[in-house]
C-alpha cells in the first residue's frame, strides 16, 4: 500500500492508509548531540530515546532531542538535519540524521514497488539553494528502503488535499487554485490546474524567519517566542500588552505581504493568464495559528494580484495537510501503476497465446504443404 512522507524543516510527517484510515506519524526534524561516556548509552536506552552513536558522538534524535535541550539548557547541541527548507548545508551530520529519521517513520516498503510520495520545496527566490542534492538525497535513500520514489513539491500536495474548484466557461473544474504551505523554514507557493503545476515559487522565509525577527526586535529568547506564538496567539484578538504578540503579528502581515508580492511580481513575468476567479488554500504549522485566514484576507487587500481571488480557505488539519495530499497522490499513482501493470500482463499474455497459436498453426500448414517423395523414387544417402 502507497506511504507518503512530508519532509519539513521543523517536521516530517509520515503518512499511511490502515484500514481504510489515514494514519500520521509526526517526528520533530532535529537532534541532540553529546558526548559518548561509558553510561549514556544505556541511561538513553532505559529512557527508551531514539539514539545513535558515530565516532565519540552519541545523537539523540527526533522529538527526544528537544526534551533533552531543555533539560540540559545546551542550545549548541540541539542542532537541525534542515535550514530553510532543504538539507542544512553548515551540518556535517544533516544526511545520517534525516535518514535515519526518514527509516524511523516510513521502514522498509512492505511489497517490491510500493510507491512512496516525498514532498520537496521549490528554490527560492532571494536564496541560492541546492534543491536537487537535497531531492537525490532523499530519493536515493527511499530508494534503499525498497520504494518506488515519487518526488512532489509541497504546495502541490495541498492542491491534492483540498481539491479546491477552479471554473471556467465549461464549469467546475477539479484541483484548480492556488496553494501556499506556510512551514517553519520556508513559504512554498504553486498555482494549478486540473492538478498540474502552472506555476511554483517560494520563498526563504517561514515560522523560524517570524520567531527570529521577533526574538531580535524584543531581545527575548528564541524559544519564548516560539511558545508565545505557538499557546497564546490569535492574530484576529493579539494581546497589544504583551510585546510578543505585538511583534508576532507585524512579522506575520509581513510574510503574508512579502510572499502575496512576490507572487503578484513573478506571475505577471510567466506566460499564464488566468481569467476566472480562483481558491486560495493554505497550509502548514505556520498557518494554523487561530486568526490566520482573517490576517491573510486583510493583506490580500493591499497587493494587486493578476487574478480575481474567489475564497481563501484554510486546510483541514493544517499540520498534516502537506502529508495527507502526497499520500492522495501516492495512492492515485500507486492504483494506476497497478492497472498499468495489469494491463501489461494481459497484453503480454494475449500476445504470447497469439504467438503460440501461430507457431502451431505454421506447423500444421508446413506439414501439409510440405513435398512428399514418390515412393520409386530411391533416395541416394552418403553413406
Ligand atoms: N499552533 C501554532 N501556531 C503557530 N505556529 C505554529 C503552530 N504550530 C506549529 N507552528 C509553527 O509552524 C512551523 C512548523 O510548520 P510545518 O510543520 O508546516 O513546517 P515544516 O514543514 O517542518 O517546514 P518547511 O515546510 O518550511 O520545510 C514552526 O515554525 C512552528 O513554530
Ligand atoms: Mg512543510
Amino acid at each position: 500500500m502507497a506511504k507518503a512522507i512530508d519532509v519539513g524543516t521543523c517536521f516530517l510527517v509520515g503518512a499511511e492508509l490502515r484500514n481504510g484510515k489515514e494514519v500520521f506519524t509526526r517526528e520533530r526534524d532535529a537532534f541532540f548531540s553529546m558526548p559518548k561516556e561509558d553510561f549514556s548509552e544505556e541511561m538513553l536506552t532505559d529512557a527508551g530515546a531514539k539514539f545513535m552513536h558515530r565516532g565519540d558522538e552519541l545523537f539523540v534524535v527526533g522529538e527526544d532531542a528537544l526534551k533533552y535541550c531543555m533539560l540540559t539548557g545546551k542550545e549548541d547541541s540541539y542542532r537541525r538535519p534542515m535550514a530553510q527548507g532543504i538539507l542544512n548545508p553548515s551540518e556535517t551530520e544533516a544526511i545520517p540524521l534525516l535518514e535515519l529519521l526518514m527509516t524511523g517513520i516510513l521502514g522498509e516498503a512492505t511489497e517490491k514497488g510500493e510507491i512512496v510520495a516525498a514532498t520537496v520545496p521549490a528554490a527560492a527566490l532571494e536564496k541560492d539553494m541546492d534543491v536537487t542534492f537535497h531531492k537525490i538525497v532523499i530519493e536515493r535513500h527511499l530508494k534503499k528502503l525498497g520504494y518506488d520514489v515519487r518526488i512532489l513539491n509541497e504546495a502541490l500536495a495541498l492542491i491534492f488535499a483540498e481539491n479546491p474548484q477552479g471554473r471556467d466557461e465549461r464549469g467546475p473544474v477539479p484541483f484548480t487554485g492556488i496553494a501556499i504551505s506556510f512551514g517553519a523554514g520556508m513559504t512554498n507557493l504553486v498555482v494549478a490546474y486540473r492538478a498540474k503545476k502552472l506555476f511554483e515559487i517560494s520563498v526563504a522565509r517561514g515560522g523560524d524567519w517570524i520567531d527570529q525577527h521577533v526574538s531580535r526586535a524584543r531581545n527575548v529568547p528564541f524559544g519564548k517566542v516560539t511558545h508565545t506564538k505557538e499557546k497564546k496567539l490569535d492574530l484576529s484578538n493579539v494581546d497589544m500588552r504583551d510585546s510578543i504578540q505585538v511583534a508576532l503579528d507585524i512579522y506575520y502581515e509581513d510574510l503574508i505581504e512579502f510572499t502575496l508580492e512576490k507572487f503578484a511580481e513573478h506571475f505577471k513575468n510567466s506566460n499564464s493568464v488566468i481569467d476566472y476567479p480562483m481558491e486560495i488554500v493554505v497550509g502548514g504549522g505556520t498557518a494554523s495559528v487561530p486568526g490566520f485566514v482573517q490576517k491573510f484576507e486583510e493583506t490580500l487587500k493591499n497587493v494587486e494580484l493578476p487574478m480575481e481571488i474567489s475564497r481563501v480557505r484554510l486546510a483541514r488539519d493544517p499540520l498534516h495537510a502537506v502529508a495527507r495530499g502526497s499520500l492522495v497522490a501516492a495512492v492515485s499513482m500507486e492504483k494506476k501503476k497497478k492497472k498499468e501493470e495489469a494491463e501489461r500482463k494481459k497484453r503480454e499474455e494475449e500476445e504470447r497465446r497469439r504467438r503460440e497459436e501461430e507457431a502451431a498453426r505454421f506447423a500444421v500448414e508446413e506439414e501439409a504443404g510440405s513435398p512428399v517423395i514418390p515412393e520409386d523414387i530411391e533416395i541416394e544417402t552418403e553413406i
